[in-house]
């Protein structure tokens, strides 16, 4: 496998083009954003980890038949994916309220939420990826409606082998965020799954393990990546 030129730098990743044109490398930066690029900064190693726990969850997921873009893992920092063109939706999954729909709704954070819940935002930093409708995915063409449906069909299947895996490490899976992309015309779940993009709370203490710590200045936020790294892969 040869590495080839940058395809794409985002604010977490690096995309390199590789010497198969199906195929692309994913490298994980230490380098962390919220607030839509407001706040900026540094976790040391957050690459490692997140890189190795993407690896672990979408090897979950494969083996229960969800298809994913993981290939394999190449190094501490990179993995080997299928190349996608990726759906311009931000899909979001709730089991507790957590964050904006606790902000926007007005709702009590740490509230069940049963059955869990779907939203969609539109993948687009110059409008700050607003919170869209099926309809406003239609009027915008970002998928057709039976891709909408699959994501929608995946997405809940992907949380119910998720809650459980977390909870057997103690965690309380509260939400997260996934991507979906086009690889042949199959749709497929790309992207990572890590601290960066999840919540977790301690089951016993309810204690964020994830990059709300980088939001709040809650401290302790390698400590945390670190420990979600052992939970899930050690
Ligand atoms: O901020 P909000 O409550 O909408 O976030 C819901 C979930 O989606 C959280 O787990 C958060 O980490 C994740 N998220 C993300 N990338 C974004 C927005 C949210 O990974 N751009």
């Amino acid at each position: 496998m040869i590495k080839g030129a940058m395809l794409y730098e985002g604010k977490a990743k690096k995309i390199f083009a590789t010497d198969q044109p199906d195929r692309v490398i994913q490298y994980f930066k230490d380098d962390a954003t919220a607030f839509n690029a407001q706040k900026r900064g540094t976790i040391i190693e957050k690459g490692v980890v997140n890189n190795k726990v993407s690896e672990r969850l979408f090897g979950l997921l494969e083996s229960a038949g969800v298809p994913t873009h993981f290939i394999e893992r190449l190094s501490d920092r990179e993995m080997l994916t299928k190349r996608v063109m990726i759906v311009p939706i931000e899909v979001v999954v709730r089991n507790v309220v957590a964050g904006s729909l606790a902000k926007r709704l007005g709702l009590k954070e740490g509230e069940a939420i049963q059955p869990a819940l779907i939203e969609f935002y539109y993948k687009n930093d110059a409008l700050g990826d607003p919170l869209i409708t099926d309809d406003h995915v239609r009027l915008l063409k970002l998928a057709e409606p039976k891709v909408v449906e699959e994501i929608k069909r995946l997405a809940l299947k992907i949380n119910e082998l998720l809650v459980p895996f977390f909870r057997e490490r103690g965690m309380v899976l509260v939400d997260f965020k996934i991507e979906f992309g086009l690889h042949n015309g199959q749709l497929i779940l790309a992207d990572e799954i890590s601290p960066d993009t999840c919540r977790f709370w301690d089951q016993k203490t309810w204690e964020s393990m994830d990059k709300d710590r980088f939001r709040k200045d809650l401290g302790k936020i390698e400590e945390a990546y670190q420990e979600v790294l052992r939970r899930v892969c050690g």
